[in-house]
């Protein structure tokens, strides 16, 4: 029988200004390219407020939400677009759950670097859908 080449997909990731302040860049960078997933774009900014706001528009009028937006613009991140076989799930795998004592589990990064459900150093795109419209938002040259 012929092998099939995966579907490739594509997610959108930061590494938050946590991680990016804490020196974990290149630490989980290692981690999305020794799973296997590839990186297709790469960029160190500061996200402009109207990017963070457009980001995080499902959580808008939740408590959390303006200190989010606060800590996510506090500083450089990261923001990758990663792709691969499932990267999607993939790369949610490899963060781990929100909340990084309760949920993440150790050998995940928010598991073995957090403490705190906001600083929890990554976001990964949650659906196909969502990756495309983060993607679009990020890099819109893409
Ligand atoms: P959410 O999309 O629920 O989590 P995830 O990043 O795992 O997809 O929430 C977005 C971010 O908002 C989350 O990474 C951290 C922050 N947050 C809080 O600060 N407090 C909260 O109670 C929740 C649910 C999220
Ligand atoms: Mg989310």
């Amino acid at each position: 029988m012929t092998e099939q080449p995966a579907t490739q997909e594509r997610t959108l990731v930061l590494i938050k200004p946590d991680a990016v302040a804490r020196g974990y860049v290149g630490e989980i960078l290692a981690r999305i390219e020794r799973k296997g997933l590839r990186l297709a774009a790469l960029e160190l900014k500061v996200a402009p407020n109207e990017v963070a706001q457009q980001h995080y528009a499902e959580h808008e009028g939740r408590p959390f939400y303006p200190s989010l937006l606060e800590f996510i613009t506090s500083g450089p991140l990261v923001a990758a677009v990663v792709e691969g076989p499932r990267a999607v799930a993939a790369f949610r795998q490899l963060a781990g759950g929100t909340d990084p004592v309760e949920k993440a589990i150790p050998g995940t990064i928010r598991g073995d670097f957090g403490l705190e459900t906001q600083e929890n150093l990554v976001h990964g795109s949650d659906s196909v859908e969502s990756a495309e419209r983060e993607i679009a938002l990020w890099f819109p040259a893409l």
